[in-house]
């Protein structure tokens, strides 16, 4: 087991629903050590890449971002979360619908601060359905930047959107990945690998 897996182990609850809290340390609480370990593996594993910019979405996204921006010294750009639709002109927008809270974003990133020169490495804390990441590939690929991989920390495997992301041929490293978990028992089973 990974230093995240082992974490998840020790801290993450598993509630009805296939729901994993991870909020003691990842996603309300945050370890920063474990942010920038998290920042550091993602750097060895991306360190091929010609990474200019780190892009994430608000909110849980931004403390990994800025580890792995940290460690690339490059900057990070998180997308924000808009129910405003007159957004064209100064902004690239793309629409997200969580699954999870049976809503519809518009996600905006400023036409400032991605450009067609950029190698976009995205990130994120969970992976579930993928509607946030196809999201953020969209905008990044609206600019006419490259996305260069896709780093998360928690993927839920028996949800499609890992599937969906590497079907369409991106590279996607995700730390962890949770193939089945039990609220019963509190199990979690992770793919090997
Ligand atoms: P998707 O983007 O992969 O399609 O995910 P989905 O719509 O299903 O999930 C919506 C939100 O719920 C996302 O956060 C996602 O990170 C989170 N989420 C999904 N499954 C789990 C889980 O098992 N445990 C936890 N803790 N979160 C989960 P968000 O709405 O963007 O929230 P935030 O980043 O502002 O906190």
């Amino acid at each position: 087991m990974n230093f995240l897996e082992q974490r998840i182990m020790k801290d993450g609850v598993v509630k009805e629903g296939n729901v994993l809290k991870v909020d003691s340390f990842l996603n309300h609480q945050m370890d920063v050590s474990l942010m920038n370990e998290i920042g550091k593996e993602f750097h060895r594993r991306f360190a091929d890449r010609p990474v200019t910019k780190v892009l994430t979405i608000e909110a849980s996204g931004i403390a990994i971002a800025y580890a792995v921006a940290n460690e690339f010294n490059v900057p990070m750009v998180f997308a924000k979360k808009s129910k405003s639709i007159n957004l064209e002109g100064e902004m690239y927008v793309a629409e997200v619908e969580s699954f999870t809270h049976k809503n519809r974003n518009n996600v905006i990133v400023s036409k400032k601060f991605l450009n067609a020169d950029d190698h976009v490495l995205i990130v994120d804390d969970f992976l579930a359905n993928g509607c946030a990441l196809q999201g953020l590939i969209s905008i990044t690929e609206s600019a006419g930047a490259t996305v260069e991989g896709l780093g998360i920390a928690i993927e839920k495997g028996f949800q499609i959107g890992g599937r969906v992301i590497r079907n369409l041929g991106y590279r996607l490293e995700s730390l962890a990945i949770v193939d089945a978990m039990d609220h019963t028992t509190g199990n979690i089973t992770f793919r090997k690998q």
